[in-house]
């Protein structure tokens, strides 16, 4: 394959340095972003009359036949080209013929692979928003059933207070709407366009440079040749918001892969997103949760690498760029195939509600409210939680719950117990009474579906 560089080398590349400095294999998937902002870059070469108008139409209809035949598979994309852009233009040339050499005129492969991947990952950007939100609103509608099942809440994984297991699922809700708007805030950034800041230095010909942005859907053209070319920020930025979806989803697999165990039994997931073991009769796996924990890794791997790619390299372009792309490939592919599974992971999970009421009625989940209980009754807190705190501890060395321990036990410790005590400790009223703001109760729960609901626009 001749080299899109032959001329200013005469010798033979070695094999071993040619494949290694090739990226076919990776940026092949960019084919049609190559297509599409080459057919702008002819036009805009055809507007301002920098090649013959009729040299023009034959690269826009040859690059849309191109395009065809590789969507059909008559076309294979040649792993033996350099990259994308040289097997395009490559292929361009061979069925067009000198009107094929043109279409190089006024761009470079700087400029053309910083278009191609901003388009790419613009796409990526914008699916992977989408899967935000489909997960979202399986959690929503989750949420929505079991906004009165009552379930401890913990902390250091110790049984806490109680909440409803529809609180719980709103706080990921929560936290992968941000994810969503920093995905949003990411798209919003790199919508101004690379293309004719050239190898560097932009060009000598009449570009319009605002007319190529225009026609691939960007806002503006980047103001300054030299950042065009050498800038990734933005692979960071969306590198950095799938980070953070994975840490999101990770934690909620742990809690996943927890709830499903024996000790637990918290929920049971569908067949259809567990696995069984080779030897074990009994097993039901929660492998889905768990390669997504598994997989949280290598998109943190992904990110770092392509910061430690970019960190000492020096304007403009340099080949080390090259390695941005399959990180952040491999980083899309990952986030879209753990949100996948996700959103029908939770969707069709069976909540064993019994099983999280009798988890919430252990484990003196409200020894609080006992001590709210005594507060309100004029004693200062601190006091009560003193106090409370023995009255567990007896009630832990006899074996009995707060609710079992009799009353005149209570008023021996205190005056101030009455009869209604027993109310004030239920886990319904201990629950259902947190009527704060952004509170555990169901009406909270509806509330916060119908804020989040309203802010996506879902
Ligand atoms: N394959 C290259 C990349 O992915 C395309 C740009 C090549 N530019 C160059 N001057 N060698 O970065």
């Amino acid at each position: 394959m001749a080299k899109l560089w032959a001329g200013r080398t005469s010798g033979e590349i070695d094999p071993a340095a040619e494949s290694y400095n090739r990226s076919i294999s990776f940026d092949k998937r960019m084919w049609r972003e190559d297509i599409t902002a080459s057919v702008a870059h002819a036009k805009m070469l055809k507007k301002q009359g920098l090649i013959p108008a009729e040299a023009a139409d034959r690269i826009v209809s040859g690059l849309w036949g191109i395009m065809e035949d590789i969507e059909s598979g008559r076309l294979v994309i040649d792993s033996a080209c350099e990259d994308i852009h040289s097997f395009v233009e490559a292929e361009l040339t061979a069925r067009e013929g000198e009107a094929g050499k043109m279409l190089h005129t006024a761009r470079s492969r700087n400029d053309q692979v910083a278009q191609d991947l901003r388009l790419y990952l613009r796409g990526e950007g914008m699916e992977t928003r989408k899967l935000v939100l489909d997960l979202i609103t399986a959690l929503m509608e989750k949420a929505y059933e079991e906004k009165a099942t009552v379930m401890p809440g913990y902390t250091h994984l110790q049984r806490a207070q109680p909440v409803t297991f529809g609180h719980h699922l709103m706080a990921y809700a929560m936290m992968l709407s941000r994810d969503a708007g920093r995905l949003d805030d990411a798209l919003r950034r790199m919508d101004e366009s690379p293309i004719g800041a050239c190898a560097l230095a932009g060009t000598t010909y009449d570009t319009d440079r605002r007319f190529e942005a225009e026609l691939l859907g960007f806002s503006a053209p980047m103001r300054n040749s030299l950042d065009a070319v050498s800038d990734r920020d933005y692979a960071v930025e969306l590198l950095s918001a799938l980070s953070l979806i994975m840490t999101h989803l990770s934690r909620f697999s742990e809690e996943i892969i927890l709830w499903s165990s024996w000790e637990f039994r918290f929920i049971s997931l569908s067949d259809a997103y567990s696995t069984g073991s080779s030897i074990m009769p009994q097993k039901k796996n929660p492998d889905m949760a768990e390669l997504t924990r598994g997989k949280t890794g290598r998109v943190y791997g992904d990110l770092i690498a392509l910061l430690t790619a970019l960190k000492g390299i020096p304007l403009a372009y340099n080949k080390d760029m090259q390695e941005d792309k399959e990180a952040v490939f491999d980083a899309f592919d990952t986030v879209k195939a753990a949100l996948t599974v996700f959103a029908p992971m939770i969707s069709t999970m069976r909540v064993l509600r019994d099983n999280m009421r009798l988890a919430a009625q252990r484990g003196f989940i409200n020894a609080t409210d006992l001590a709210d209980y005594l507060t309100c009754r004029g004693m200062p807190f601190r006091t009560a939680y003193k106090l409370v705190g023995e009255i567990v501890t007896y009630c832990s060395e006899n074996g009995l719950t707060l609710e079992e321990l009799g009353i005149e036990e209570y008023k021996k410790r205190s005056e101030l117990f009455e009869q209604d005590l027993y109310a004030a400790i239920d886990i319904d009223t201990c629950c259902f009474k947190r009527t704060s703001l952004g509170g555990p109760t169901p009406e909270s729960v509806d509330t916060q579906i119908a804020w989040l609901r309203e802010k996506l626009g879902l």
